[in-house]
Formats: C-alpha cells, sequence, structure tokens
C-alpha cells in the first residue's frame, strides 16, 4: 500500500430539482458576474438553460453564456471564451452538459487566471497556478469531470487531444438531479457508463501498492455500473437506475478508487485519445473497442489482478488455470459490452483505420505519455501499435 493524498473539495447537491439551487451556489463561492458555458443545445431544447438563467435573473446575478462545447471539446472555443471572460469581467464559470463542456470551463479558467498561452498546461510544458471558479450542472453522467482535476481539449491543428491535471480545476459545486440525465440518447448513455467503469479499471489493474478497501469499493462500484447500464438500456427513464449511474461517475473519478495503489495504469485512455482526436468518436465507445486488445495484450503481466476481476466482477467460476479465469473475465466483460451496444473493436466503432494510421497515432501516444506508460504493464510505441493493430 503506498501513501496517498485524496483531496475532494466539490460541494456535491444531488437529486431532483437541485439546479433551483445555482444561483445560491454562485453567492456562496463568491461568483459575481457568471459566464455560462454549454455544449451544442441539449440545454437550450430541454428548457434547463432557460430555467438556470431566470433563476440567476431572479437572484440579481448577471451572467453571459457562451454554447458550442462539442465532444472532444476544441482549443478555438477556449480561446474564445478567454477573451470573453476578460472583455466582461467574468469572475464565475458555470459549465451546464457534460465533461465536454466543463473540460472546456475548466480550461477557460485557466486561461483567464494564468498569463501566456493555454494551451502549454495540455502541452505539458508548465503547470496553472490558478482558474476561475467553476460551478457545474450536469446532464451526463460519464466522465466524473463535475469532482476530477483533469481536463481534455482538443488543438485542432495536428488533431492533439491532450489532458490536464490539477486540484485548481475541481469545481467548487456539482448540482446533480439524475432526471436531468433522462434525455439522454441510449448510445450516450452506454459511452457514459462504459467511461466511468474505466476510470475505476485503470486504478484498479495495476502491479502495485493496492488495498482491500479500495478494491472493495472498486469492484462494488463496477457490479453496481453494469447492473444499472442494463436496466438503462431497457428502462431509460427509471430514476434509481439514472441516480445509481450518475453518483458512480463521480466516485470513479475523483480520486477514491485509487487511493493506496501506484496511481493506475491509464493506458487505454491514452489509447483513446488518439481515436477521440484522430476519428471524433465518443470517448466511452473509443475506450470500449480498445479495451479487449489491450487487456488481452497486458494480461499475463497482472494476472492476479485479472483473476480478481473476474471472479469478483464477471462471476466468473474458479475452475481452470489463473489465465483461463483472468480470460473468461475479458470476454464476459466484453459481451457486456455488446448488451448495451458498445462496440468491441474499430470496426464495430466505426472506424477504417489504415496501417500508416495506426503508426501514426501509436507514435503520438507514445509522445503524449512521454516514451512509455502504464502499471498493468509497461507500454512502449511498439506496443501501442501491437494492441491498434489487435483493435481494428
Ligand atoms: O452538446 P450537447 O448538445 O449538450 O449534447 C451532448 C453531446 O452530444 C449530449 N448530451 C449531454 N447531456 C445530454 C445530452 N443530450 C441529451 N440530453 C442530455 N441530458 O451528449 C453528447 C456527449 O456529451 P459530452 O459532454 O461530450 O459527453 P461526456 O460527458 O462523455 O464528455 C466527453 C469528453 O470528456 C473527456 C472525453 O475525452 C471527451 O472529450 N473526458 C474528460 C475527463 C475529465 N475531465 O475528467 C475524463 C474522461 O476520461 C474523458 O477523457
Ligand atoms: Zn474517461
Amino acid at each position: 500500500m503506498f501513501d496517498f493524498q485524496y483531496f475532494t473539495p466539490t460541494k456535491v447537491v444531488f437529486g431532483r430539482n437541485t439546479e433551483g439551487r445555482v444561483a445560491e451556489l454562485i453567492r456562496e463561492f463568491g461568483g459575481h458576474k457568471v459566464l455560462i458555458h454549454y455544449g451544442g443545445g441539449s440545454v437550450v431544447r430541454s428548457g434547463l438553460l432557460q430555467r438556470v438563467t431566470d433563476t440567476l435573473d431572479g437572484a440579481g446575478i448577471p451572467w453571459i453564456a457562451l454554447g458550442g462545447a462539442v465532444p472532444n471539446p476544441r482549443l478555438s472555443l477556449v480561446y474564445e471564451g478567454i477573451e470573453l471572460c476578460r472583455k466582461e469581467g467574468v469572475d464565475f464559470l458555470l459549465a451546464v452538459g457534460g465533461g465536454s463542456a466543463i473540460d472546456s470551463a475548466k480550461a477557460i479558467g485557466y486561461g483567464v487566471a494564468n498569463e501566456g498561452e493555454v494551451w502549454d498546461f495540455y502541452d505539458y510544458r508548465r503547470t496553472a497556478k490558478a482558474c476561475l471558479p467553476l460551478g457545474v450542472i450536469l446532464t451526463i453522467a460519464a466522465t466524473g469531470s463535475e469532482m476530477s482535476d483533469s481536463s481534455v481539449i482538443t488543438k485542432e491543428e495536428g488533431l492533439v487531444k491532450r489532458g490536464y491535471s490539477s486540484d485548481y480545476g475541481r469545481p467548487k459545486f456539482a448540482i446533480m438531479n439524475p432526471e436531468l440525465t433522462m434525455t439522454l440518447p441510449d448510445y450516450q448513455t452506454a459511452c457514459g457508463c462504459t467511461d466511468i467503469m474505466m476510470h475505476t479499471m485503470e486504478r484498479y489493474f495495476t502491479n502495485g501498492g493496492n488495498m482491500e478497501i479500495t478494491d472493495a469499493i472498486a469492484e462494488g462500484l463496477l457490479r453496481t455500473v453494469m447492473t444499472n447500464a442494463e436496466i438503462l438500456a431497457r428502462d431509460p427513464k427509471n430514476y434509481d437506475a439514472r441516480a445509481e449511474v450518475m453518483w458512480a461517475g463521480s466516485l470513479s473519478h475523483n480520486g477514491l478508487t485509487g487511493c493506496g495503489n501506484d496511481g493506475g495504469d491509464w493506458m487505454t485512455h491514452k489509447l483513446e485519445h488518439e481515436l477521440g482526436g484522430l476519428y471524433d468518436v465518443a470517448h466511452g465507445a473509443g475506450l470500449a473497442a480498445i479495451w479487449g486488445s489491450w487487456a488481452r495484450y497486458v494480461y499475463r503481466d497482472c494476472l492476479p489482478r485479472f483473476r480478481r476481476f473476474a471472479v469478483r466482477v464477471m462471476g466468473v467460476e474458479e475452475t481452470g488455470s489463473d489465465e483461463e479465469i483472468a480470460l473468461k473475465g475479458i470476454e464476459a466483460l466484453e459481451a457486456f459490452f455488446r448488451r448495451i451496444h458498445m462496440p468491441t473493436n474499430l470496426r464495430e466503432l466505426g472506424v477504417t483505420a489504415t496501417d500508416e494510421d495506426l503508426v501514426t497515432m501509436a507514435h503520438k501516444c507514445a509522445v503524449g505519455v512521454d516514451g512509455a506508460k502504464g502499471s498493468a504493464r509497461l507500454l512502449r510505441e511498439e506496443d501501442m501499435l501491437a494492441i491498434f493493430r489487435a483493435s481494428v
């Protein structure tokens, strides 16, 4: 077990109609002028944006709005947001939407609160010294960005998708009303459930410092998400299932399921970021498409964890060799992905990649991780390429 620091400063306000408390929360955290940041329009169509602006108007809190954060949010909109905040004297950011709007808002916050080029942080050239305070009204359970320290942005030039993590970017508050996720298309609900599972699995398949309590939380979380993802595939308006998944999303990526371990593997995410950057796929679907190839490539180097996962999470019987049990666990998770209509390879993801594309992605991925990364197994560029080739 390793020493660890656990920092989750976000005030969570969870349940029906909680978005009605947005003005009170902005006041509590010192906001006087707000930039509301949102995505492609789902919050306009659902009426949520109108309810939020009515609430702010009613409370006498001035606001401006900037929409347009797309999945795999782009750097150009971040620049626009920074300029707008400076011009309008904004001192508080309110992201209304999913991971893309939240991450874009975090990047705007870094850009406003620090001098110089904001992409430097995502390019690992320097670290942020501050971020504008940020609140969230979440509309999709997926990334955990509502409590996480991370923000993922795509730079259009070169299609580079990179994450930056800093405690300054953790939201001050997160309003989570499971009812707000009921308008999601089934595909996005399934993508979200996959991403949630993957945030815990990245921390679970490690070769260092595991703790019984952390494992028990992680395994319970994974079983809960699988059960409720299948309920939602049949019954998307099920409030309790929406709530289970929504809270799991936050706990999966706020650090809780990594306490005591070596920091996690994260290579499935790094490989997916290349798919997202190049083909603009939905993040959760990209993760599902690459995971099986990654798992089969690394499981022998992390056998006790894959065996444990098979038995405790996927319910595989303990007969046969450890390798056989581990492989059955991998197959069982892929079968679950298929049941919720997630892809298990690039073809099913709808991506036709040339070998040249795979070589490019492996190279960019290796550069992005400074040569090598992974805890289940340390992967270098040739390993990344082998996994991409196995996933077509
Ligand atoms: O843009 P709008 O119109 O709002 O539509 C969105 C979008 O098309 C739609 N949607 C969201 N809530 C809805 C809804 N449609 C109907 N009803 C609702 N209630 O769903 C689509 C996906 O939204 P998006 O915000 O892109 O999804 P998600 O939360 O999965 O975010 C994905 C982004 O986050 C990054 C991903 O790489 C990707 O760029 N990640 C961020 C992380 C973090 N900050 O901690 C960690 C993750 O690993 C991930 O990398
Ligand atoms: Zn993710």
